[in-house]
């Protein structure tokens, strides 16, 4: 180890703090950080701290963007509700592409969950469903059934490639997982596992952050770190040579998404489009979620922080919010887009500041856990390259179809936990069984109210799961409950149709 060499590169860069408690470290502490120390590119760190505080005070004393804002024009949006017209074709068109293995799907999991609040990765989450599947378990079913829909419909075998990004924090328990579970019936092959980068968290003045005495304070950098993780280890390449047209990149957090959604792919397809993304119509002015929308002619997310109330509660004439396009993180990028970005467009790309509690050292080494934000985490967002299309969609679908995140722990408040994420794929699966013709009854055999009458959202809904490897999103259901009557808790999966309570389990 040459320190000096370490302790000369770090004052340069005004970060000769981090070893201040080296003297106290036993030899294998000092190896770590020492690592840990040399493998890191400061001069970078310094220009990326300076250029996002700077971008993040121009944007505050910025013209407000209000003035700047225009909703998606018509011509470029798609919708699940008001084209049902053409919803066929859509599906059709996506369907041909992934019986052509020419559509991948890309998970962001590298998310540390922390409002969450487990010490494993989000995706090993099990929300508490009849079945006790986790995320991954669920999203990986629904990959087999949409390739199954697709070799059925056009006869030839195909993959659809899942490529799953990871970080320091979750790339070892993450792949554990999958082979724990064998891949929960996918071929090893077709998923692939990267890692995102990391990035220390810094205090306001630019010095790194020292998690205790001898490890520096790290984080991902961001759904965003997609990109520059896409290029350092060769992805775009990987899905080239596997002949990938399109991708799919989604959350790991939200139960149910649909996971290379045909009609979304077909959509952005025929539409000719490089860039898209999949929207919820925003009914609430004061919901928390960023709007897809153009400022100053070019696509992007603008956060509700952002706006002002006014600007939020402005309505169209046919009496919808103007700035609806809610955004859930579920975009479509052609491969060429990909490329483009990865090897053009990426540099240019700031980092985001976001101001946190930031557990550290104070000047004893003593643990300190703040009370008020003391430092920020630089990230990059995943929806930053939209202003890069040249062709750039939008697909709005129903908010109780396609999107219910996991976010909080059940303790902390009612929105965005297990119990609602567990609440949405039970009442979309009781709907399923309704729309392909069955019926619940209650124990007297008198038949339940078909819009089932919650008193609040702790109210527990119909007990009804349908295994993706059944349906991928309520098709194909008649067969098991058209005109029958069940009991809930109701399971529909591989082996049959299983009512818990008569069959006394
Ligand atoms: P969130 O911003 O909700 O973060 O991520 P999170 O890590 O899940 O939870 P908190 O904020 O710590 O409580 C949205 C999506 O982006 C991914 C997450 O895994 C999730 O799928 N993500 C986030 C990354 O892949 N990398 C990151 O650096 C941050």
């Amino acid at each position: 180890m040459d320190v000096s060499d370490l302790r000369l590169r770090l004052s340069r860069a005004g970060q000769e703090h981090l070893l201040q408690f080296w003297d106290e470290l036993d030899g294998a502490q000092q190896a770590e950080l020492y690592a840990e120390l040399q493998a890191m590119n400061f001069e970078e760190l310094n220009v990326f701290f300076q250029k996002a505080t700077a971008e993040s005070s121009q944007a505050s004393q910025q013209e407000k963007v209000d003035a700047r804002m225009e909703p998606v024009p018509r011509e470029v949006l798609g919708s699940a509700t008001r084209d049902h017209g053409q919803l066929q074709a859509w599906e059709s068109e996506g369907l041909f592409q992934i019986s052509q293995s020419k559509v991948a799907v890309l998970l962001l999991a590298g998310g540390q969950g922390t409002r969450l609040g487990v010490a494993y990765p989000k995706g090993m989450y099990d929300v508490g469903l009849p079945s006790h599947k986790t995320l991954f378990q669920i999203q990986a079913e629904r990959i087999l059934k949409l390739q199954r829909l697709a070799e059925g419909r056009h006869g030839t075998k195909c993959t659809i490639p899942w490529y799953i990004m990871t970080s320091g924090r979750t790339m070892g328990s993450t792949e554990e997982f999958f082979t724990k579970h064998k891949y929960f019936g996918l071929r090893k092959e077709s998923v692939v596992f990267f890692q995102q980068g990391m990035l220390p968290a810094m205090s306001f003045d630019g010095k790194v952050i020292l998690e205790d005495k001898s490890k520096v304070s790290m984080a991902p950098d961001g759904n965003g770190g997609l990109y520059r993780a896409l290029a350092a280890q060769g992805i775009v390449e990987d899905m080239e040579r596997r002949g990938v047209g399109s991708v799919h990149v989604y959350c790991v957090d939200n139960i149910l998404v649909r996971v290379a959604d045909p009609r979304f792919i077909g959509f952005c397809v025929q539409k000719g489009a490089d860039c898209g993304a999949k929207v919820v119509e925003k009914t609430n002015p004061t919901e928390p979620v960023g709007v897809v929308c153009r400022v100053d002619g070019v696509y992007q997310v603008v956060e509700y922080s952002e706006i002002s109330l006014a600007t939020a509660q402005k309505r169209s004439p046919d009496g919808r919010l103007l700035f609806n396009a809610g955004n859930i993180a579920n975009h479509f990028f052609t491969v060429p887009f990909l490329r483009d970005v990865v090897s053009v467009y990426e540099p240019q790309l700031q980092h985001h500041v976001a101001r946190k509690k930031i557990p550290c050292v104070d000047a004893q080494g003593r643990p300190v856990q703040p009370d008020k934000p003391n430092g920020v985490k630089m990230e990059k967002f995943v929806f930053d390259v939209f202003r890069f299309a040249k062709k750039f969609v939008v697909y709005e679908v129903l908010r109780e179809d396609e999107f219910s995140p996991l976010k909080n722990a059940d303790s902390q408040n009612g929105k965005d936990n297990p119990t609602t994420a567990r609440h949405a794929l039970l009442s979309l699966h009781h709907c399923w069984v309704l729309s392909a013709g069955g019926h619940f009854v209650d124990e007297n055999g008198s038949r339940l109210p078909a819009i089932p009458r919650l008193k609040d959202a702790n109210d527990v809904p119909t007990q009804c799961e349908i295994s993706p490897l059944v349906s991928y999103a309520g098709e194909g259901l008649e067969r098991y409950v058209a005109n029958r009557e069940f009991h809930a808790p109701l399971i529909i999966d591989e082996n049959g149709v299983h009512e818990l309570v008569k069959n006394g389990v």
